[in-house]
């Protein structure tokens, strides 16, 4: 082997063990860098005859191209390889699923509740919301239940330790019926309005202060407790209170608003409504309202939606208002089981046990 060919051989050995692309750079200057072997042989040219320089010359030409041939291949390889390592370090895997963001929406019983209110609202009716802790006047005594009667044993409740230092007669209760409402919302309507009548007295001109009570009309949607568990019962539920008084409100005012409600909750001309005789403490006479459908997979059934009647004179009272003039009626009917009619489900307890798989249906 040529002198020549023994350069070029130790050259790419030495390219080969480079495995930074600094260490090749070093590994250049031994042999193309100023002091380098090949540039020592072309230096030592200089000496040699025109003949001599024409044939190695040529030689050396040969082997300093095979030189950076190797050089080149070797610098190449090295790039090739920080690609492939860094390709590997950040590789993207595509297959895999996108990380959406879930889109949240609302419970099926809150889309009932909305529903209920916009239907009241354009039929003129507030909306009101009240504690869910009542005290034992707003929960049964003024709604015509004094302590030990009977109808409060259907009312079984959770009751609450008061507060330090607050004396009460009767502990605080998570309220069994939206019912207690009824007597918030009217007692404060009708101190507004003999508060303006007042002012009125006084001289003043004053909106809404004739001598005739502005009608209450108002529905109060919320949540109620019983001591009650099984596929139709939940111990927390939700029910909504409807009530309106006036001078001239009677029980066929309740059939064509509750007729209507119900047609336009369930969008649906085919259904019949039925007023079946009932007992409450809080009206009299006092009606359990049915429903009927004519098709669907319900048809046929009566379905029971609503209790309601028309508002007891000693509860017209402890409204603050004189029986003989004021009289309406008050519904008070469940907002799950209408949510459970309405889309078909048969277990009340799938809409408390906050499985998204059930409730992302409603979406
Ligand atoms: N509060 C009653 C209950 O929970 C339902 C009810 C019946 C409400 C008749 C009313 C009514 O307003 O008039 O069982």
């Amino acid at each position: 082997m040529s002198d020549l060919q023994a350069i070029v051989d130790s050259a790419k050995t030495a390219f080969a063990a480079c495995t930074a692309p600094a260490d090749l750079e070093n590994a250049k200057a031994q042999y193309l860098g100023k002091t380098g072997r090949i540039t020592e042989l072309m230096k030592g040219m200089a000496a040699l005859s025109v003949e001599e320089k024409k044939s190695l010359g040529a030689q050396i030409n040969v082997t300093k191209q095979a030189v950076e041939a190797a050089l080149n291949a070797r610098r190449e390889a090295l790039m090739d390889a920080a690609m492939n390592a860094q390709l590997a370090t950040e590789a993207l895997d595509v297959t895999l699923p996108g990380r959406a963001r879930a889109s949240g929406g609302l419970h099926p019983v809150s889309l009932t509740q909305e529903r209920i209110e916009s239907i009241f609202g354009s039929m003129g009716f507030d909306v009101a919301d009240g504690p869910e802790i009542e005290n034992d006047w707003f929960n049964f005594t003024a709604l015509n239940t004094p302590e030990d009667h009977p109808a409060r044993s259907m009312h079984d409740t959770f009751y609450v330790e008061p507060l330090d230092g607050v004396a009460t007669d009767t502990p605080p209760l998570l309220r069994t019926h939206t019912s207690p409402m009824q007597i918030r919302h009217a007692t404060a309507h009708v101190k507004a309005w003999r508060a303006r009548q007042a002012v009125a007295g006084n001289g003043a001109a004053t909106e809404g202060a004739c001598d005739s009570m502005p009608e209450i009309r108002v529905i109060a949607p919320g949540r109620t407790y019983r001591v009650d568990s099984d596929a139709t019962h939940s111990p927390m539920f939700h029910q909504c209170e409807g009530l309106w008084i006036g001078e001239n409100v009677s029980f066929k005012d309740l059939k064509v608003v509750f007729t209507d409600f119900c047609k336009t909750f369930f969008e649906s001309d085919d259904l019949v409504l039925r007023f079946r005789p009932s007992f409450f403490p809080f009206t009299e006479p006092s009606a359990e309202i049915d429903i009927q459908f004519a098709s669907g997979p319900l048809a046929g059934r009566w379905l029971e939606v609503a209790g309601s009647g028309q508002v007891h004179p000693n509860v017209v009272r402890n409204m603050g208002l004189d029986p003989e003039r004021y009289i309406g009626f008050a519904f008070g009917m469940g907002m799950d089981r209408l949510t459970m009619l309405r889309y078909g489900v048969n277990d009340l307890r799938l809409f408390f046990d906050g499985d998204l798989r059930f409730l992302s249906q409603f979406q």
